[in-house]
């Protein structure tokens, strides 16, 4: 496996592997990999000649008060993990270089930066889609691969790169999930042991939406409510918002027809942990 830092190494390197007819996958990550980071990669190679893989904990999408410093980076478990998984090369670009001394260009995301977690987490969406758009130019990748558990991220990445040409596909894979429901995340290691427990909630939450729908419930302030019983029973947990929305707009349905998004994001101590289900009526 390569392991490249410097951006114009990459560049050149992806450039090649397109030249000599190779087909590019690429899964941009933050590190701290977990199972849905290998499941992306896992689809990646079987859906192409190579692939791709980036660390970077990009500055610009933290708030000022947000997690940037305390982020886990276990660099080179990351590495080995992708060692393990014969990724082609392996893109670790310094902040400098990403965001050099004059940097001054970002990409403005329209309404659905700023709903759901784009409401307390302002500028994340900016910053998510500049970097993004840059590694995009950087890869110049056929396919990108992104977890269906940040789906308003997703959602806004599949628009950037249709309004902006990126000739990219973009593949959306299922939330991988711990045995007991759990989403996967990075975050995730965060939490205490007491927490982890409290965090089942979430996917309990979800499932809850799931079997109501099942049933017939159409009411998605019904559904709402519900949900938010079933979490607010537990002590050390508190909602920022669940919110059941259209998956292609993100506007909030008030009547389930035909297929929603329930989207949560729940604080479980000082960890803010985010989920979401697809559901089909
Ligand atoms: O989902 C993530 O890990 C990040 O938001 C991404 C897409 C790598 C951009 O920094």
């Amino acid at each position: 496996m390569k392991i490249i830092s410097d951006l114009r190494k990459m560049q050149k390197f992806c450039l090649l592997q397109k030249r000599a007819g190779c087909s590019l996958g690429f899964v941009p990550t933050m590190g701290a990999l977990h199972e849905g980071h290998l499941s992306l990669i896992r689809c990646s190679e079987k859906e192409n000649d190579i692939t791709c893989v980036s660390i970077f904990v990009n500055p610009a999408q933290f708030g000022p008060q947000e997690d940037f410093t305390r982020y886990p980076r276990p660099l080179r478990r990351d590495a080995a993990l992708c060692k393990k998984e014969n990724v082609d090369v392996l893109f670790r670009p310094s902040a400098r270089q990403m965001y050099g001394a004059g940097f001054h260009s970002f990409i403005e995301v329209g309404e659905m930066g700023g709903v759901l977690c784009g409401r307390s987490r302002k500028g994340h969406f900016r910053g998510v889609a500049t970097v993004v758009a840059k590694l995009f130019n950087i890869v110049q990748p056929d396919r990108a691969y992104f977890g269906r558990k940040d789906f308003q991220q997703a959602v806004i990445i599949k628009r950037l790169a249709e309004d902006l040409n990126f000739s990219v596909a973009i593949r959306v894979l299922p939330t991988v999930r711990e045995k007991q429901g759990l989403a996967m995340s990075s975050r995730n290691a965060y939490l205490s042991r007491a927490e982890r427990s409290d965090a089942l909630v979430l996917s309990r939450a979800l499932a809850l939406a799931r079997k109501m729908a099942g049933a017939g419930e159409r009411e998605a302030r019904e559904i709402i409510r519900q949900m938010t019983q079933l979490i607010m029973a537990r002590k050390r947990v508190g909602i920022e918002y669940i919110e059941i929305v259209d998956p292609e707009t993100l506007a909030p349905v008030a009547r389930i027809t035909g297929k929603a998004a329930v989207m949560l994001a729940v604080r479980v101590g000082k960890t803010r942990l985010i989920d979401n289900i697809l559901i089909n009526t």
